[in-house]
């Protein structure tokens, strides 16, 4: 083969050659000890002198060109893979974690309630927070000049437009609507002038009501007490103490054993072992007349807790203000 051919096919194999081994070979096949250009250096011997001479130099300079290809293309090889390793993604290495909220303590209290009485039958429903005053008070048996309503420090907007200051009105919403049977909880926020360790102005109650035939005070003690031992456990003493609402009657507030002290008497109950946790009662049958409902025919009863204090005893949290500070380093430790 002439030199020149042989030095065109050299330099297109070089040019095409894939990694530093392909052009070791290259070079072994054809610059080796045994190589095709070496072959024809060694032979120069049996040419004529002229012909010696010119073939002598052409192929000289051919292995010349040719380790200078060779020699290129292996810095250019060598540089590429440098920039692969450079840009290398090691998938070995352990993922980055995104950080993961969680539900406020508040939330999950709320949620954990109001699971018990899905369980139990009964369905949410939610209303508005700022309320007529018919809801908040006047279908409620708190009629205008009514001293009781002095038991709640409202944020009136005028004289018929207020924050709701618990979650009640949404009895007579419902009852407004439906026809006994009725089942339903009401969870939602309320207001109140109030604020101290144990008092917020924005706080969180749910509201529980019950109508249908025959339903007795028995029912309000099934269900309530169900709901406490599901909430504090099945150990947990309860008891039922009479109170006062207008809106119900009899009315009963509902105490369970000082989660703090097992009822031995401490700081938290007040020496008492007892720490209230519901007002119910059975509904008075003047609400029932607000809302068109024949109090001969329906009884019901109805119950309402505050979210804030079933945290605090749950957590044994001591001030209220903490639900609302949103300092991390309190909220991650629920
Ligand atoms: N609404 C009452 C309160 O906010 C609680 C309650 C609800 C009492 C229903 C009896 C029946 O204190």
């Amino acid at each position: 083969m002439e030199v020149k051919d042989l030095e065109a096919a050299a330099l297109l194999a070089i040019k095409e050659a894939k990694n530093p081994e392909e052009l070791e070979s290259l070079r072994v096949h054809y610059l080796g000890r045994k190589g095709a250009l070496t072959g024809v250096l060694r032979s120069l011997g049996q040419l004529d002198p002229e012909v010696r001479r010119r073939v002598g130099q052409e192929a000289n300079r051919a292995k010349a060109a040719l380790e200078e290809a060779l020699d290129q293309a292996l810095q250019a090889l060598k540089a590429a893979a440098r920039r692969l390793a450079a840009t290398a993604v090691d998938v070995t290495l352990p993922g980055r974690r995104s950080p993961r909220g969680r539900l406020h303590p508040l939330n999950q209290i709320m949620a954990e309630v109001c699971d018990i009485f899905l369980h139990l039958g009964f369905e949410a429903v939610e209303g508005p927070e700022v309320e007529l005053d018919w809801y908040n008070f006047e279908a409620l048996n708190l009629p205008p000049d009514h001293p009781a309503r002095d038991m709640q420090d409202t944020f009136y907007f005028d004289d018929k437009v207020l924050l709701r200051t618990h979650t009640s009105p949404m009895q007579i919403r419902t009852m407004e609507k439906r026809r006994p049977p009725v089942r339903i909880i009401a969870p939602g926020k309320v207001y109140r002038r109030d604020s101290d360790i144990t008092h917020s102005p924005m706080f969180h109650q749910v509201e529980g009501l019950l109508v249908d035939r025959g339903v007795t005070f028995a029912d309000l003690k099934g269900v309530l007490t169900a709901f406490v031992h599901q909430m504090f456990g099945p150990e947990v003493g309860v008891r039922f103490r009479p109170s006062y609402f207008p809106f119900t009657e009899p009315s009963a507030e509902v105490d369970i054993e000082c989660v703090i002290c097992r009822g031995e008497g401490c700081r938290v109950c007040k020496t008492t072992g007892w720490l209230e946790v519901l007002g119910s009662g059975m509904v008075h049958p003047a609400v029932f007349e607000a809302v068109g409902y024949d109090p001969e025919t329906y009884t019901g009863f109805a119950f309402g807790l505050g979210i804030e204090r079933i945290a605090m005893l749950k957590y044994g949290i001591d001030d209220i203000r903490l639900f609302f500070d949103n300092d991390l380093r309190f909220l991650r430790q629920f």
